[in-house]
């Protein structure tokens, strides 16, 4: 299997993640290089949910989320192919830079928000269910010091795999999610609203700045125990770091979802708002982080990541495969449609 669809010749592994095996790919038709998503049928016990993925990315055009090319799918795999992000996982770039502030975690935030706002603005809002940082990339490597390719789209948010079309007042009980960033409403009472990646959000923010988890432990309980009673504190390293910084950590780790801010509010917030924030280098943030990354990978042998099937009673087919990546969708929609 190196050719995909007659068309994408495939590389070298650049990514696994609990479903997924990504490669770098060449495009023949386009000469673009792509990254594609090969997903074992047999690992997923229901194909519904990749076409989730594979239409909710279809649906999304915005300059920090990743762009879908095509899809293919035959006997055994589906094949998801996207844009490339060259720099690769954000944290993995953040370890190696010889720069790394308050600033850079700000400009990042503000990047991941902007997709944020977006997915949460569509009609019907998308929630992505998995906002952690194995699934936020960079389109390119940033220069250690050269601070304006910090201000053009970098970050490009992925991984769709647990996404969800937000009902208003519909419950979902036994979502999948990551324990540490899933905010405990989804957990405990199925209750998904956009909010709930807000409190994602502030997850990773506080391991943007902290280099580790607000919540942590040895297994998974202990985990969902201190998320369940908002058992979290800032770290010393928070000493050295702005109040606008640690307000807008706060207010996005609360427990009652209705009192989390949007997307919006927080693009508008004090700390995406003030001047010099600091750009002293985090060093011990970094090493943390270097630490997190180690520990991420046990974590995701010992099958941490919390996988339950969800998409509602939907029937996505693909169909032939010649036709244009839209039709394809638009006549699985139909069929969706048609079965409700
Ligand atoms: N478009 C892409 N460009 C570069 N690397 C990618 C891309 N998509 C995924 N990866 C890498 O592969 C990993 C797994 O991909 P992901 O979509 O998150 O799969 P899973 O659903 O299995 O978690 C990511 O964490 C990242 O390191
Ligand atoms: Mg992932």
């Amino acid at each position: 299997m190196n050719i995909v669809a007659n068309r994408y010749q495939l590389g070298q592994l650049i990514g696994k993640g609990s479903f997924g095996s990504v490669y770098l790919a060449g495009d023949i038709v386009t000469r673009k290089i792509v990254a594609v998503k090969i997903i074992n049928k047999k690992l997923v016990n229901d194909t519904k949910a990749i076409m989730n993925e594979i239409l909710i990315l279809h649906k999304c055009q915005h300059e920090n989320i990743i762009k879908l090319e095509n899809y293919h799918e035959d006997a055994d795999f589906v094949y998801i192919i996207q844009e490339l992000a060259v720099g690769g996982q954000l944290f993995k770039h953040i370890v190696k830079r010889q720069h790394y502030s308050e600033f850079h975690a700000k400009v990042i935030i503000r990047q991941l928000l902007s997709a944020l706002k977006y997915l949460h603005t569509l009609s019907p809002p998308i929630v992505h269910m998995d906002i952690k940082p194995e699934n936020i990339l960079l389109k390119q490597i940033p220069d250690d010091y050269d601070q304006n390719e910090l201000f053009k789209p970098l970050v490009k948010l992925t991984d769709f795999g647990l996404s969800q079309f937000y009902q208003r007042g519909a419950l979902k009980y036994g979502l999948g999610g990551t324990p540490g960033y899933i905010a405990p409403e989804v957990k405990t009472r199925g209750i998904l609203t956009p909010s709930a990646d807000i409190y994602s959000l502030g997850v990773v923010t506080y391991v943007l700045i902290a280099g580790r988890l607000p919540f942590d432990g040895v297994s998974i309980d202990e985990i969902y125990q201190k998320q369940i009673k908002n058992q979290w504190s800032f770290c010393d390293i928070f000493e050295n770091i702005s109040s606008q910084a640690r307000d807008f950590i706060e207010s996005c780790i609360t427990l009652d979802f209705e009192r989390r801010p949007t997307a919006e509010q927080l693009l508008n917030s004090d700390w995406l708002g003030i001047e010099g924030i600091s750009s002293m280098n985090l060093q011990i943030s970094r090493k943390a982080l270097q630490k997190y990354l180690v520990e991420q990978k046990l974590r995701t042998g010992m099958q941490f990541i919390v996988f339950t099937q969800m998409v509602e009673a939907s029937s996505y087919q693909i169909d032939d495969p010649n036709k244009s990546i839209i039709e394809r969708i638009e006549t699985s929609r139909r069929g969706k449609r048609k079965a409700q």
